[in-house]
Formats: C-alpha cells, sequence, structure tokens
C-alpha cells in the first residue's frame, strides 16, 4: 500500500511538525467537544499520532483511533505510557475497515478524506459503523479552492513523494459524497485563516 508507506516514512516528521494553525485547531476541538457527550462511544479514522484522540477523549465514554501507518500507531501508542486518557485505544487499520467496538454513536476524520483512494467505500465503511442517527465530523482539506498554481503543483509533488496523493475536491464535491452515502449534512463550516479545510457536520440518516 503506497500511500502508507509515504505516512509511514513522514510519522517521525510529522509528529514532531507544531499544529499549523493552532487557534483554528483549538477551535476545531471545542466544536468537536461541544458535539459529543459523555455517554459516545466515538471512533476516530486517520488519527495519525492520536494528538486528538488524546484531546477528545476526556468528553465520552470510549474513544477508538485507528490509522492505515503503522508507524503513526506506534507514536500514537507510545502516548499511551505517558499519563494519557485511560479510555483510548489505539488500532492499526484502513479507514475502510470495520472496527471492532462498532457500532459507534460518532466517527471522526481529521484532514483525511481527501488522501483515501476510495472515498465512497470509507463513507459506507464510517455509516455502516454508526448508530442511526450518529454523528460523523470531518474536516478535509478541498484543493480546489486553492489558487491554480498550488492546484498545478500538487501532482509533482505527489510523483517526488514530497506530498501524499490527494483527490481534488470541492466542498460541494464532499456534500454531494456524503449525501450520496446516506448522510445529512447538517453544516459546512471554515476555521482558521487558509479557508481551505472545511469542517462537516453530517448525520447518519435512518
Ligand atoms: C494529514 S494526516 C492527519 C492525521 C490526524 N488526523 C490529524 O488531524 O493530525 C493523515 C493521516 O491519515 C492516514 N491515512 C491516509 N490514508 C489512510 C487510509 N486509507 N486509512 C487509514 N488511514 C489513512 C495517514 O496515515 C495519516 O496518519
Amino acid at each position: 500500500m503506497t500511500t502508507q508507506l509515504f505516512w509511514d516514512r513522514i510519522a517521525p516528521k510529522y509528529a514532531r511538525k507544531p499544529v499549523d494553525d493552532p487557534d483554528a485547531y483549538e477551535e476545531k476541538l471545542a466544536l468537536a467537544a461541544s458535539l459529543l457527550k459523555p455517554a459516545n462511544r466515538v471512533l476516530e479514522i486517520g488519527c495519525g499520532t492520536g494528538t486528538t484522540a488524546l484531546r477528545l477523549a476526556p468528553y465520552v465514554r470510549h474513544y477508538t483511533a485507528t490509522d492505515g501507518s503503522r508507524a503513526m500507531i506506534g507514536i500514537a501508542d507510545a502516548k499511551l505510557d505517558q499519563g494519557a486518557p485511560a479510555n483510548v485505544t489505539f488500532h492499526h487499520a484502513d479507514a475502510g475497515e470495520l472496527i471492532a467496538g462498532a457500532p459507534f454513536d460518532a466517527v471522526c476524520a481529521f484532514s483525511l478524506l481527501h488522501l483515501v483512494e476510495d472515498i465512497p467505500g470509507v463513507l459506507a465503511a464510517v455509516h455502516a459503523q454508526l448508530e442511526p442517527g450518529g454523528l460523523f465530523l470531518s474536516k478535509t482539506v478541498c484543493t480546489k479552492a486553492a489558487a491554480w498554481p498550488v492546484r498545478a503543483l500538487i501532482p509533482t509533488l505527489t510523483t517526488l513523494r514530497i506530498a501524499p496523493r490527494v483527490t481534488p475536491l470541492s466542498e460541494g464535491d464532499l456534500v454531494r459524497f456524503l449525501e450520496d452515502a446516506g448522510f445529512r449534512v447538517e453544516r459546512a463550516m471554515q476555521l482558521g485563516k487558509k479557508r481551505m479545510s472545511p469542517i462537516v457536520i453530517a448525520h447518519k440518516t435512518g
């Protein structure tokens, strides 16, 4: 799985990298915390090194976080020895896999959907693992909103293995993917300076 080789290779650097826009990150956490409930069982897919999982776990009953990169999960797991909340578990898994513990009350996917090769497949797995009416909270980079020189550069950066493979998306594309997968999109909003990564609040219909 070439995508995961990319993430395995950059995991240590990713773990050291400071958060891009700290105010927007804190706003995202506050929004997520306000939507989650203390009784919730939560799944986060594409959790990276687990930073967000460890911040959100105190707000819920149990927080399962998965990532397709063994190196990312290794770094996340090491944080569990350092006074982390006791209700978090990390697992190596593709975002399209069904995870033990389903159904969940909420699924989160932060900076992930634009990176997966099969968006409908991942959304079908999210849908299958949610309780009826369950929350899907995502933040997704929509490169169609970027200036054309940036858009033109992305394939070259991918070929050079400087950037991962990215599906070009607009906010409208994202909403359509979600609706086609059986979600009701409640709200899409932009946090932070870049205005390129909408947060979408959606619920499983039915
Ligand atoms: C940009 S990082 C985001 C990490 C974390 N969610 C955050 O917000 O910091 C993308 C993560 O998605 C993971 N990833 C990419 N494709 C994946 C897939 N198909 N299944 C599971 N994880 C995937 C990568 O391993 C990486 O950890």
